[in-house]
């Protein structure tokens, strides 16, 4: 099988987290290129407690992965603008594909840098430097390509709505969540771009030039930060039935193009306001779909490990597969996996289950009691009290939540519910799915 090599510069929270996800998921990722992707060489100048990189060769000099010939991908994970530039442009001159999460970068210098990989002829590719896990570059330059795109809005910066989240819900002060923030490596090495907006700044520009097939304009953009937002600003916002988010705002008017970050008032209501945390989200209108909403968390080192690792894979299938492109099903046809379909017999959920059964002595006790048996545990249950008729024809809604089971033992435990002879209907189920599973 053939080998792809990567070279990765800078081994911070996403330099380290991309390497981790490069090597636990390696085999899904071949059967996904059709050909091996290995992490080869390894530019940082020291490894952080609890790094492990294995044998793969390290350099402290960034610059020799960039100038080592056997890299074929190089990854810019530093951060910063001049030498990171400095590293992108060698890259490309020496004929090596790039994949930067470095909103800054693109946003302030990407003309220049895709002009020299365009006569190069190699990919810069750059999903992970805006939305971390989400891929929204995708989204708006390849799944919306049939649209004229109206506006497009969102709250891009993670850490930013960390900071707001936990000055709502917990009235916890700016300065100390801000800390949490950056210990947790939400924040950018200068929090003044978090807070300030100039990081969701970085990201708008890109988001519009792709958007609206604009140039990056960066200097262009409005900015306004979070850092003057008081409490009583948010429980004001809160009496008048708003949140206040930290949004970066672009649409296309016929006077010209929005581009600004600023902190916004949202209707409580409206799906954004209730994006919490470090959460990102991102709606994006289009003339023929009209508005649509990407959702995933923005920051942390596996949701952009998650990004990075996808234009590893996008440029790695490029350099195997040239004349094939992406498999049709995702992963190459001769890596498809034979592993079964689970019968519905054999899936394992939790369950509501609606009984009507009469009013009479015992009949919960049988009810449980069949479901005791087969070591169905019941989590809540409701009786309800029964009314009008007969006392001989009256019925009771018995409603159970039940923990998880394999549905062959639940439809076995229905079958003998409804041949009880105080239960006269079918009974009604509903599967409980756990979101967080
Ligand atoms: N500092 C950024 C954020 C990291 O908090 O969103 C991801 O770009």
């Amino acid at each position: 099988m053939k080998v792809i090599n990567i070279g990765i510069c800078g081994l911070g929270t996403v330099g380290y987290g991309s390497f981790s996800v490069l090597r636990n998921n390696s085999k899904e990722i071949a059967r996904r290129v059709g050909a091996e992707v290995r992490v080869s060489h390894i530019g940082a100048r020291r490894l952080r407690p609890g790094q492990d990189i294995g044998n793969v060769r390290k350099s402290s000099d960034v610059f020799a992965v960039v100038n080592d010939p056997d890299v074929h991908i190089v990854l810019e994970l530093m951060g910063g603008t001049d030498a990171a530039k400095a590293l992108v442009l060698q890259a490309i001159a020496n004929g090596k594909h790039v994949v930067t999460a470095n909103k800054a970068l693109i946003a302030q210098h990407g003309s220049e840098i895709f002009a020299a990989a365009a006569t190069r002829n190699v990919l810069v590719a750059y999903e992970a430097s805006v939305a971390g896990g989400i891929p929204i570059i995708k989204a708006i330059r390849e799944g919306l390509a049939g649209n004229r795109i109206q506006w497009l809005a969102g709250i891009i910066n993670g850490t930013g709505n960390f900071i707001l989240t936990e000055m709502r819900e917990k009235g916890r002060a700016f300065a100390e969540v801000l800390k949490e923030a950056q210990e947790l490596g939400y924040a950018e090495a200068d929090p003044t771009f978090d807070i300030e907006g100039i990081d969701a700044a970085h990201k708008l520009t890109i988001l519009a030039a792709i958007a609206f097939g604009i140039p990056l304009q960066f200097s262009k953009t409005y900015t306004e930060g979070i850092s003057r937002l008081t409490q009583e600003d948010i429980r004001y916002a809160d009496e008048l039935g708003y949140r206040i988010k930290h949004l970066g705002i672009s649409r296309k008017t016929p006077a010209g193009i929005e581009l600004r970050v600023h902190p916004t008032l949202l209707a409580a209501d409206s799906i954004i306001a209730n994006v919490n945390g470090v959460m990102n989200a991102v709606m994006v209108n289009g003339d023929a779909v009209g508005s649509t909403l990407y959702y995933g968390a923005g920051a942390g080192a596996g949701p952009t490990a998650s990004a990075v690792v996808a234009d590893i894979i996008d440029v790695a299938r490029m350099i195997s597969h040239p004349e094939s492109g992406v498999p049709s099903l995702a992963f190459r046809d001769d890596a498809l996996s034979d592993a079964p379909i689970l019968p519905m017999s054999d899936v394992v959920s939790a369950y509501y289950l609606r009984i009507s059964a009469a009013d009479r002595p015992g009949v919960l006790a049988d009810i449980t009691e069949i479901l005791g048996d087969r070591g169905i545990s019941i989590q809540a249950i409701i009786q309800k009290e029964p009314r009008g008729g007969d006392a001989e024809h009256r019925r009771v809604p018995v409603i159970i939540l039940t923990r998880e089971i394999r549905e062959a033992v639940m439809d076995e435990a229905i079958a003998r519910i409804e041949a009880l002879d105080a239960v006269s209907e079918r009974v009604m189920r509903i599967r409980v799915f756990k979101l967080d599973q």
